[in-house]
């Protein structure tokens, strides 16, 4: 009898598990369980059955019945737990994954980085809460002088170093070549500084942080061809290999002569058109390093020359085609929608 019940429990509780719906379930509790079920039928046999040998299989059916209902217990509650949750179709495409992508900007510092690289430059970084002696001061420009006007600086509100004056947010990457000349001591020096820079201004082609990169080069004997050739290869390894470089006669404090340098248009290759108007954008500054800047930085201007250049990260990488950014501010709106776009 007892392997009657046995049988009986393992084609139970196959049928109560592979059942999937609650009426299901009711009816195999009938059929098993109910008055006239399977095993109240076995029960009849009991009557039969000696005392001991009662007690035993007695026991042995109470724990089938209990574990019959109970699984159909377990499975009713399964079944209308999943209800609750809705119908599941797993032939619907799954929720794809966010997939990152690197800011346009980062994109651009990492190929800038690669491109000075190649031709021997090494990165360095300096801080972004700098003193206005490296800022300003060891750049040729004296305290009060009105050209630092045109960097509309934040000042920190820190007690002033006797030495080093002011505490900024540092409006420029220039601030990096003192600060190089300081570590290096002996040249050579072929330093590229990617930094952010900081500056009280806000409209669609300005933002209050944004990115420059620099560029330094101090030895024996370093002239104008240099810095032309240097920036030539940037701008063909940057913008293809039909891109120019000129540069024209400007003024900065901290070089003497000094040059704006424009890069011939992507666009139209320099013919003129609705984006450049001339066939040439301006990108940045450069020039021989003024002697008073290698003196600040305790390099001897009579043994030693240089060549510096430094512009806008962004600036540089909305020049290229495919870029449209009518407003500057968008890259650092976090909004999605845009970002993913590059
Ligand atoms: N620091 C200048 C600026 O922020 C750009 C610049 C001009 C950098 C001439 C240079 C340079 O190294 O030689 O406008």
């Amino acid at each position: 009898m007892d392997q009657k019940l046995h049988n009986l429990k393992t084609q139970a509780w196959a049928q109560i598990n592979s059942a999937d719906s609650v009426a299901e379930l009711e009816q195999l509790r009938i059929n098993y369980l109910g008055r006239n079920g399977e095993l109240n039928k076995i029960a009849e046999d009991l009557k039969n059955l000696d005392s001991n040998q009662k007690a035993l299989v007695g026991r042995i059916f109470n724990d089938t019945k209990n574990a019959l209902e109970n699984l159909i217990l377990e499975k009713i509650q399964e079944i209308r737990g999943e209800e609750k949750k809705g119908w599941f179709d797993p032939t619907v495409p799954g929720i794809e994954p966010i997939l990152g992508n690197l800011h346009l900007v980062t994109q651009a510092i990492e190929e800038i980085s690669g491109i000075f690289q190649k031709i021997g430059f090494v990165r360095v970084r300096y801080p972004e809460v700098e003193w206005d002696w490296f800022a300003f001061e060891a750049l040729n420009m004296p305290k009060d002088h009105p050209a630092r006007d045109e960097w509309e600086t934040f000042f920190v509100d820190h007690p002033e170093d006797k030495k080093y004056g002011k505490m900024v947010l540092t409006p420029h990457t220039s601030s990096g070549q003192p600060r190089e000349m300081q570590r290096v001591k002996v040249p050579p020096i072929r330093m590229i500084n990617i930094a952010k820079c900081y500056r009280r201004q806000s409209d669609n082609t300005h933002v209050p942080m944004f990115h420059q990169f620099e560029g330094l080069v101090i030895d024996k004997g370093i002239n104008i061809t240099h810095l032309k050739g240097t920036i030539d290869f940037f701008a063909k390894q940057f913008y293809g290999e039909k891109a120019v470089s000129r540069i024209r006669p400007f003024h900065f404090m901290f070089t003497e002569p000094s040059f704006e340098v424009d890069f011939s248009c992507v666009h139209c290759d320099g013919k003129g058109c609705r984006f450049c108007k001339s066939g040439w954008h301006e990108v940045g500054g450069a020039g021989m390093v003024h002697p008073n800047v290698l003196k600040a930085g305790g390099i001897d201007p009579t043994e030693y020359s240089g060549f510096a250049f430094g512009w806008g990260v962004e600036r540089a990488q909305l020049l290229k085609p495919g870029i449209e950014i009518d407003d500057l501010r968008t890259l650092y709106s976090t909004d999605l929608r845009h970002l993913r776009q590059f």
